[in-house]
């Protein structure tokens, strides 16, 4: 028996040697001391022995048995080093290789200058207010004193929808929509898409962008219109902008006007951007036509008003020297990551 026991030991101990995984060692373990093991058998068989000899053998089978765990226990750390070590190396990440750049986006031309201009009127105590793109006609001409057959209308290629229906042309409507729900003082500027029946090509879209802007309060004139204008060109352009007013007509104002800014590019001598003139058109304005007011509820001879309205796509592409207007809505980024 005693024998037996030595020979277990040294097989058990060569075969943990070469044991390669856990699962090896795991089957050894049961092949010694599990329930049917080898050394189990042996230990079952003590009972035959003399009483002398019981304990000499008991003794030394308990010394194999912990001999073999202590072996085992040893082998299986041996083994998690070795696991470890590898996964180690397998995983290892070199922290100085550079990293992926991630696109970043950024804000459109568009939404770029119309922020400023936002800033402008905001920074002069106005309010930016949204209105509808899918507009009525009253709302669109007849309550800007637009009456249906007037031959204003032809001016600006209206889709229509149905008879009373319209893609907003202009953002003139969002005047009266203001003036009807708010009482003066009003201080307003109102941006957004609106929409004509033009062919595409570099100076016309079906789609582009107007800033409305609407004053009403009492005891306001012309001269309030051309201060509040004249600074905002200076507060868009820089320093020292001249700016020229312009008698013009629009059915909504009385007296109406352009404003020219004096050309940013040349200052005034003329270049190719101003076409030679010096001055570039920059907004259309005047006082609001009383029959306007009227209409809103507003007393015409408690207040008056001035309005003024621009183009956001012409103010851009003169800023940063854009000669066509159908960049801004390609989506080329080529075109978009200038900015
Ligand atoms: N709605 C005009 C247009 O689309 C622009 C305009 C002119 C707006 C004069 C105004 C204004 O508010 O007072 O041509």
């Amino acid at each position: 028996m005693k024998t037996a026991l030595e020979e277990i030991r040294q097989r058990a101990k060569s075969a943990l040697e070469t044991a390669a995984d856990t699962a090896a060692v795991e089957e050894l373990r049961v092949k010694l001391m599990g329930k049917k093991g080898e050394l189990t058998a042996i230990l079952k068989q003590m009972g035959r022995l003399s009483a002398e000899e019981r304990p000499v053998i008991g003794q030394l089978a308990n010394e194999v048995r912990e001999d073999i765990e202590g072996h085992i226990r040893q082998k299986l750390e041996e083994l998690g080093q070795a696991a470890l070590l590898q996964r180690l190396a397998a995983e290892s990440i070199d922290v100085t290789m550079p990293g992926k750049k991630q696109p970043v986006g950024r804000p459109h031309p568009l939404t770029r200058v119309l922020d400023e201009i936002k800033e402008i009127f905001l920074g002069m105590g106005f309010d930016c207010v949204e209105g509808p793109e899918v507009e009525t006609d009253y709302y669109n001409f007849e309550a800007l004193n637009i009456p249906k057959n007037h031959p204003a209308r032809d001016t600006q290629d209206t889709f229509f929808i149905s008879d009373e229906i319209v893609l907003r042309s202009q953002t003139s409507p969002v005047q009266v929509r203001t003036m009807e729900q708010r009482k003066p003082p009003i201080r307003i500027i109102a941006p957004g898409r609106v929409y004509r029946s033009d062919a595409v090509d570099a100076t016309h879209s079906p789609l582009f962008h107007q800033i409305e802007g609407l004053v009403v309060d009492k005891g306001v004139t012309m001269a309030d219109l051309k201060g509040t204008l004249a600074i905002f060109a200076k507060l868009l352009y820089g320093g020292d902008v001249q700016v020229r007013f312009r008698p013009h007509h629009f059915q909504f104002t009385e007296p109406s006007a352009e404003m020219d800014s004096m050309c940013h590019s040349c200052g005034g001598k003329g270049c190719r951007l101003c076409k030679g003139e010096g001055w570039i058109e920059l907004l259309g304005c005047g006082m609001v036509h009383p029959k306007v007011l009227r209409g809103c509820g507003i007393d015409p001879d408690e207040y008056s008003g001035f309005a003024f309205g621009m183009g956001l796509e012409r103010v851009v592409m003169r800023r940063y020297n854009i000669d066509d207007l159908r960049l801004f809505y390609e989506n080329d980024l080529r075109f978009l990551s200038q900015f």
